[in-house]
């Protein structure tokens, strides 16, 4: 499963890029605003500053709702980088434009994904990843990791490429329950990404094992 982060900060980016695990960043226009990236070009800028600092696919949204618009806005993104993926929300529109750029080699992720249906659309429009957005499901009293088994059934079951990138993560069990559910990528923020990395056994035991490395080398340096 590939490693997204979710997040258009740079320093978090790098901080999850330097631990050596992140295949690749999704961004949106609310964690755009967030970073306070304002126009057309400082948009633009900030798109590839991001690609320069991680070798991975950097999806990049799209503001237009009408198939002209969006096919136009996304194919001014694809020529900022080799690695920018144009993110699609999944709408009517949305689909005759993913259907666009899968014809003419323009990758991209459908975003707003909420149902299984949304999903069957994405994969025949040619998507090559989809977002089931998992915590606003959970928040709105569905399971999200639910719908991540259903649309890992189905992509296997009719031998679907697009790969199932599962965002919305709130928490590193999302992660977890996202790998077990068949998920390809999940996009996560830095937090729940650095939550895999604990437990306080772990904790426990390293502090023992240093303890008992000290006492042996007071020994030893006494015993001389
Ligand atoms: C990423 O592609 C999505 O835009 C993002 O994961 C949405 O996350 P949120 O529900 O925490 O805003």
């Amino acid at each position: 499963m590939k490693f997204f982060i979710d997040t258009a900060n740079l320093a978090q980016i790098k901080e999850a890029h330097d631990l050596g695990i992140l295949d690749g960043v999704t961004t949106n226009p609310s964690l755009m605003a967030k970073e306070g990236i304002k126009g057309e070009e400082a948009v633009m800028q900030h798109y590839l500053t991001i690609c320069e600092l991680v070798d991975g696919d950097v999806s990049a949204e799209v503001l237009s709702t009408t198939v002209d618009e969006i096919i136009e806005e996304g194919k001014k993104l694809a020529a900022i980088h080799p690695n920018i993926v144009v993110k699609v929300p999944m709408i009517k529109d949305g689909v005759k434009a993913l259907k666009w750029f899968s014809d003419n080699g323009i990758k991209t992720n459908c975003t707003l994904v909420f149902s299984a249906g949304q999903a069957i659309l994405a994969a025949k429009a040619g998507a090559n990843y989809v977002s089931p957005f998992i915590g606003r499901v959970d928040d709105s009293n569905w399971d999200g990791v639910e719908l991540i088994k259903q649309i890992a059934q189905i992509y296997k079951i009719q031998g679907y490429k697009t790969e199932i990138l599962s965002a919305s993560i709130r928490n590193p069990l999302h992660i977890v329950k996202c790998a077990e559910a068949g998920s390809d990528v999940i996009t996560s923020p830095l937090e729940p990404i650095l939550g895999l990395l604990k437990h306080p056994l772990t904790d426990i035991g390293l502090a023992k094992f240093l303890d008992d490395a000290k006492k042996m080398r007071h020994e030893l340096a006494t015993a001389k």
